[in-house]
């Protein structure tokens, strides 16, 4: 027979804790999407002891050019936004730049690859990977660009981007702006109206600018 005292009972929760809480991006296993994207894509820029970006932009999810990079914002959404920052004169080196969810979820169409919008659950799994980066960051303010990086940032809240869009909210110690998604801007199809948007944009992110002061 079993020695008594030979085994301290565990919980499967406790056997396996890198499943609940793992240290590395790339083997999280929080929710479904890893199995279909090539690589997670962690955020990009200033981090660490020595002080790391004032500001954090927050996306929705990479996408497919992402995905293949290993690396946020490169493909069209990114050269937007590239457009927005040079309009606002803000360095995209200056800034710290992630996404809500981590990895591409994605449908096939023909031999593309077509973005789905994450699940409210995966975006709560990814949760935990953003609280690491705002830990890591300690940005004084948050750009939230669309409705899935709002909901990210602002947890539990039912605050819309109507709600915010273009504003300045103060959550957790920080301020919160609320911006459209680059991809959102992309898809407007009328032009002044795409122009707008993409003004709101850009005068987010100056508002942004206008908070650390
Ligand atoms: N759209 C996003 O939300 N993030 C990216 O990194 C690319 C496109």
């Amino acid at each position: 027979g079993r020695k008594s005292g030979a085994t301290i009972p565990i919980t499967a929760e406790k056997a396996q804790p890198d499943r609940e809480q793992p240290s590395k991006l790339d083997e999280c296993r929080r929710c479904e999407l890893w199995q279909y994207a090539t690589q997670a894509v962690p955020g990009e820029g200033p981090r660490g002891s020595k002080g790391g970006a004032p500001i954090m932009v927050v996306g929705e999810q990479p996408g497919d050019q992402e995905d293949l990079a290993g690396k946020p914002f490169v493909g069209p959404a990114g050269k937007l936004l590239d457009r927005v920052f040079a309009q606002a004169e803000v360095d995209r080196k200056s800034i710290y730049l992630t996404n809500a969810v981590k990895h591409f979820k994605w449908e096939p169409k023909g031999k593309r690859r077509i973005h789905k919008t994450p699940a409210q659950r995966e975006v709560e799994a990814c949760h935990y990977w953003l609280e690491k980066e705002l830990d890591a960051v300690r940005p004084k303010v948050i750009v939230a660009m669309g409705s899935t990086a709002l909901k990210s940032v602002l947890g539990r809240s039912t605050v819309t981007l109507k709600d915010t869009l273009g504003k300045s909210v103060r959550h957790e110690g920080r301020w919160v702006v609320t911006i459209y998604h680059p991809s959102y801007v992309l898809r407007v199809p009328d032009e002044a109206a795409r122009q707008e948007a993409f003004s709101i944009m850009v005068k987010g992110l100056k508002l942004a600018h206008e908070l650390l002061e």
